[in-house]
């Protein structure tokens, strides 16, 4: 049984990790957001009402979980303003209490967004295809000592002095790359509004977090985006600017990584990515169309399609590594009905070599061949199977070999994108 556990990611983004959060929510007290900003969308089906998160931890569709944006998020105020509203309409959150904001999570400013939307439309076929949120000029401020916090914000003096410190540079970069300087003035009344919605949400998070944990409460650590996506382990520079690995979880929330027992990594039944970037298992004919169209592939934040392929084992290895991964769930299993054979890539064959692991340099990503191996598949309608062993043998089997070739347990499998289109082998918390 474990107390704290991190859900990551394990591919491109997109597993589905909203979805199975979601599902663990009930058996843990708390779901802390620790990377990543609004480009995340992470969906929750219930019934027949689609709610996309952003910002707010995928755990707030259950009263009495305690949501958390910790300080390594990058914050939309606006965005999140949006969300809280949204969540409201739908008589979510309704004890503000319930949702915590680290002080020092960086705002996403609107020079942010702009110098992110005009970077991408100078590099034309060169762009890394980001989701114009902001996100890479904001982590690029942090780490130059150029942000604004949301601490920082909430007292009016200080936003004013650091807005008056790093908007001239903003405005020339803005200047030079085509764009509209941003007037100081409407920035600081954008702030009051902000100030007003959201300040009673401000909290020491990593204090409320060692609080909770320490008096043995179950935390749940909510990744966004994928191991590939990292911007260190990724596929560089067709990258977020974020870590989006297991380790970030620490980083981003201010705990030890002592306190972590589990790390569930979520896997797509295939694989798809949205954006630029290499993607040997991608099947632009007819098999990707058909992925893309009864997986629904449409990007959550962006509405693009994504690009759609067979499951990679490569990467499924190299995520179990880079996170150190202890248990899977394997999302979207019923999108694979009817497609038979089903292909696994086991290997990639790099300038006529055969290679069984993720190669650090993109380039040769990008020259790699998938090596398959075949499985027979199913024409059954999986979608309202509850156990495993109620599952055509065909499917076990290709459950069992991904088993097999992550060497670690399956724990959950989603079967339909409702709430209840899951089968639970095994409940982490539990
Ligand atoms: P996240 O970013 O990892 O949370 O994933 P997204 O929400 O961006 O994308 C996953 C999509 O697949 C969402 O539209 C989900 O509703 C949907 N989904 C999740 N699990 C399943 C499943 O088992 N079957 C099907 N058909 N759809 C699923
Ligand atoms: P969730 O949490 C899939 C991709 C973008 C682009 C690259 C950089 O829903 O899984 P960015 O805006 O982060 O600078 O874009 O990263 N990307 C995602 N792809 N799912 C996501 O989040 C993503 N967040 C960013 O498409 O290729
Ligand atoms: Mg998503």
């Amino acid at each position: 049984m474990s107390n704290n556990v991190v859900v990551v990611g394990a591919q491109w983004g997109d597993e589905g990790k909203g979805r199975i959060i979601d599902l663990l929510t009930p058996s843990v007290d708390a779901v802390v957001r620790y990377q990543g900003g609004a480009n995340a969308g992470h969906t929750v089906v219930i019934g027949d009402t689609k709610t996309i998160l952003h910002l707010v931890p995928s755990g707030v569709l259950h009263s009495g979980c305690l949501c958390m944006i910790g300080n390594g998020v990058v914050l939309d105020p606006d965005v999140l303003i949006d969300e809280i509203e949204g969540l409201h309409s739908q008589g979510y959150l309704k004890d503000p209490r319930m949702l915590a904001i680290s002080r020092n999570a960086h705002l996403v400013m609107p020079y942010h967004r702009q110098i992110d939307k005009l970077r991408e439309e100078k590099l034309g076929s060169a762009r890394i295809g980001t989701t114009g949120r902001g996100i890479g000029p904001t982590y690029e401020d942090k780490a130059a000592r150029q942000g604004i916090r949301f601490g920082d914000m909430l007292d009016e003096a200080v936003f004013k002095r650091r807005l008056e410190q790093v908007l001239p540079e903003k405005n020339r970069l803005i200047e030079i790359l085509g764009g509209h300087p941003v007037d100081m003035n409407a920035l600081m009344a954008e702030a009051d509004g902000w100030r007003k919605r959201l300040s009673h949400h401000a909290a020491d998070t990593s204090l409320l977090l060692d609080k909770y944990i320490s008096s043995g409460n179950k935390v749940l650590f909510e990744g966004a985006q994928g191991t590939v996506l990292d911007i260190d382990h990724g596929t560089y520079p067709f990258v977020t600017s974020s870590n989006t690995i297991a380790g970030s979880a620490c980083c981003g929330s201010g705990v030890g990584p002592t306190v972590i027992d589990d790390v569930l990594g979520i896997v797509k039944a295939y694989t798809t990515r949205v954006g630029e970037g290499p993607f040997p298992t991608e099947e632009k004919g007819r098999i990707g169309e058909e992925l893309q169209l009864k997986g629904k592939e449409f990007g959550a934040t962006t509405g693009r399609k994504r690009r759609c392929g067979w499951f990679d084992s490569v990467i499924l290895k190299y995520a179990k590594r880079v996170n150190g991964l202890t248990m899977l769930a394997v999302t979207k299993l019923d999108v694979l009905t009817g497609i038979d054979p089903l292909r696994i890539c086991v290997g990639y064959e790099l300038d006529g070599v055969r290679i069984d692991h993720l190669p650090s340099s993109g380039d040769d990503l990008k020259r790699c061949e998938p090596v398959y191996e075949d499985m027979p598949g199913w024409r059954e309608d999986i979608s309202s199977v509850r156990k495993f062993e109620a599952l055509p043998k065909t499917t076990q089997n290709y459950v069992n070999r991904i088993r097999e070739i992550a060497g670690i347990p399956v724990s959950i499998i989603s079967v339909g994108y409702e709430r209840s289109a899951h089968i639970m082998l095994k409940n982490p918390f539990s």
